[in-house]
């Protein structure tokens, strides 16, 4: 039997879900139940009836599921497909950052870990960053952790200055201007997509700051035919896949994120038959971080 036939016919016995990020490997993408951003993805797993979910991303987004569903069972493929900017910053980090900055509040992107969602007052993603940190009064104080790019870029739509922590995505760190430049000569009518943990050249260079979720709307609502991605290679499958119609190019064809492309059909379908890797978030840290992320959902 066809790898992707096995896990289909284990999936329905073990009454399980997959859940994919737009990042994984194509045909992860193709035998997912549903793909998104993290926020899209966050949600999704805060709505599953399914006993299992099979999370095909990278540890944090596969513990936020954990964290919303303590009552059902949430496996990864790959407990080693981890987010090199998640483990930026620790806990005892962020304790003491707010020692000094006591009268803060501490916005952290989801790419961290149950440890620093706990000791937050709400979560953010790509996509709701600027409007979640707009719900705070202008003269709060924000401390914003760990991605110093998202933080950045947040602060300065809304011309407020935040306490950034100097973590960074390191694929996302290989974009760069002379890049944008290259493909505007080569591509004179494309329209250039970032991602916001992109450096400040890069996002001002670009046409638009996107979540990976907002290409695939932005992309898919556009009349223009010609895109340029500046974010993982693996969100041009899904691009393509839904817009035939139109082209588009990577900025740069080595922004790869090698903890995203842990996850293969073979680690899945050993995920369904073995029931593993389990994650499971302690109490009360789970409870704890569990206020964060629906704070964050009820602003969204
Ligand atoms: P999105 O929420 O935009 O999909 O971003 C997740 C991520 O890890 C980007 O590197
Ligand atoms: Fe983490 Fe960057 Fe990979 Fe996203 S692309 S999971 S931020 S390392």
């Amino acid at each position: 039997m066809q790898i992707a036939e096995e896990i289909l016919k284990l999936k329905c016995q073990k009454n399980a879900t997959i859940l994919a990020h737009n990042y994984q490997i194509d045909e992860i993408q193709d035998i997912a139940d549903f793909t998104g951003d993290s926020l899209e993805l966050a949600r999704k797993a805060s709505e599953v009836t399914a006993e299992v979910i099979v999370f095909c991303g990278v540890h944090f987004m596969a513990e936020t599921a954990a964290i919303l569903n303590p009552d059902k069972t949430v496996l990864i493929p790959d407990a080693g497909a981890g987010c090199p900017m998640a483990d930026m910053i620790n806990a005892d980090q962020l304790r003491d950052l707010k020692k000094q900055h006591p009268e803060a509040k501490v916005l952290c992107y989801v790419n961290s870990t149950a440890e620093i969602k706990a000791e937050s007052d709400c979560c953010v993603t790509s996509s709701n960053a600027i409007a979640i940190a707009a719900s705070y009064p202008a003269e709060q104080e924000i401390i914003f952790v760990p991605d110093r790019h998202l933080g950045a870029y947040t602060a300065e739509q809304l011309k407020r200055k935040f306490i950034l922590w100097p973590g960074f995505c390191p694929t996302h760190a290989r974009l760069m201007e002379e890049q944008i430049q290259g493909a505007r000569h080569r591509y004179p009518d494309s329209v250039v997509m970032v991602h916001p943990e992109s450096p400040k050249p890069v996002r001002d260079a670009a046409d638009q700051v996107l979540s990976t979720g907002g290409m695939c709307r932005f992309a898919r609502e556009s009349d223009r035919k010609m895109f340029v991605v500046g974010t993982e290679v693996g969100i041009l499958y899904r691009l393509k896949l839904e817009n035939p119609d139109k082209q588009f190019v990577p900025l740069h064809d080595r922004a790869i994120c090698p903890n995203m492309k842990k996850i293969t059909l073979e680690k899945l379908l050993w995920s369904l038959q073995e029931m593993r890797s389990v994650v499971q978030v302690p109490e009360p840290i789970a409870s704890r971080a569990r206020n964060s992320i629906q704070t964050m959902l009820a602003k969204s």
